[in-house]
């Protein structure tokens, strides 16, 4: 195992001073899911806030990202008090006005089995006429961008040891399918005890290949809306730096914990690195959210149980 650093800081990542020019190898990350009812009811006052978080984010990104390389969101449109949000598309567009290039968009396909929201296609059972129709949502987007060319030459630099240890497991690469542009993964599952409840937090399985399929062993890693630190925990479980920021301090005691944080093991000489940082900016969040989580979960279902005109089932259900 070779030593790696992990910093996280508790602020607003719209400014990453901490952070020099080009020096970060991979950004992964899923910004809040916009005002989405069960994860992040009124965060932002309206939608161009949101755009606003989006665009201040970039230009530091297109500051920190060395040349070259890719910056991954994680996300997906959003139904918000009955209107759709063009999430994907919007932050598409900011990071290419930022200057990225678009490279790829893979769909995030999750298994039907288990959909968190309600199911808006019941519409059609109960009025099978047109005009009824609306999908139950199965995925996600992840739209990656590229800070310019990537130069290969780089990679005749590397110290063969490196080389070797960022080698693509191509058994893995076939048999799961990491070649499509569709990744069929199984998203966090809402076991009441799990670690990331209240967190919409994304599978370890997304950082894990995307920072395989785009770093180097000993390159860094950076999540800018941290979450429950599923970023942080691929990275180190992969011989990759990394740095996190997360503006609810709430949240704290759930990142040490999915990155095994421990004083014993740091103080006995862990060879791993971690430094926290908790700004004057970071705030704390997940009291205030799950409070208004729960309320809006009890109007849901007061609804649903009267329910089903088209009209009051698409209101305040998320994507
Ligand atoms: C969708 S969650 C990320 C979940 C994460 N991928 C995980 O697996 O746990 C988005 C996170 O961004 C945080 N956040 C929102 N605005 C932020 C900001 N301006 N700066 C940093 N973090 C922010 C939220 O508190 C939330 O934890």
């Amino acid at each position: 195992m070779i030593p790696t650093w992990h910093k996280i800081i508790f602020g607003n990542c719209i400014d990453m001073h901490e952070i020099p020019d080009n020096s970060i190898h991979l950004m992964v990350s899923s910004p809040p899911y916009y005002n989405a009812p069960f994860d992040y009811p009124d965060l932002f006052k309206n939608y161009d806030e949101f755009l606003k978080l989006i665009r201040d984010l970039a230009k530091e990104l297109y500051r920190v990202l060395a040349p070259g390389r890719i910056a991954a969101f994680v996300t997906d449109d959003m139904l918000v008090k009955g209107e759709k949000y063009p999430v994907v598309s919007d932050i598409t567009k900011i990071m290419v006005e930022s200057g990225f290039s678009y490279r790829d968009r893979i769909v995030w396909e999750k298994p039907e089995g288990y959909i968190r929201i309600s199911r808006r296609s019941g519409v059609v059972l109960q009025h099978p006429y047109p005009m009824y129709f609306y999908p139950d949502n199965i995925q996600e987007s992840i739209i990656i961008f590229q800070k310019g060319k990537f130069d290969y030459s780089y990679i005749k630099t590397l110290d063969p040891k490196i080389l070797e240890a960022s080698k693509i497991d191509l058994k893995k690469y076939s048999s799961e399918k990491w070649y499509l542009t569709i990744w069929r993964i199984t998203n966090v599952l809402p076991f009441e005890d799990r670690l990331e409840k209240g967190i919409a937090a994304f599978p370890e399985e997304i950082p894990r290949r995307l920072i395989k399929l785009f770093t180097f062993v000993g390159e860094t890693v950076l999540d800018p809306f941290l979450g429950s630190g599923t970023t942080t925990k691929a990275a180190k479980d992969l011989e990759r730096n990394s740095v996190g920021y997360e503006i609810d301090l709430d949240l704290k005691d759930v990142i040490l914990k999915k990155i095994n944080y421990n004083q014993t093991t740091l103080t006995s000489g862990s060879a791993n690195k971690i430094e926290i940082v908790e700004r004057p900016d970071a705030r704390r969040l997940r009291t205030f959210l799950q409070e208004k989580v729960k309320n809006q979960r009890s109007v849901v279902k007061k609804n649903t149980t009267k329910l089903v005109s088209a009209t009051t089932a698409t209101a305040g259900t998320s994507a």
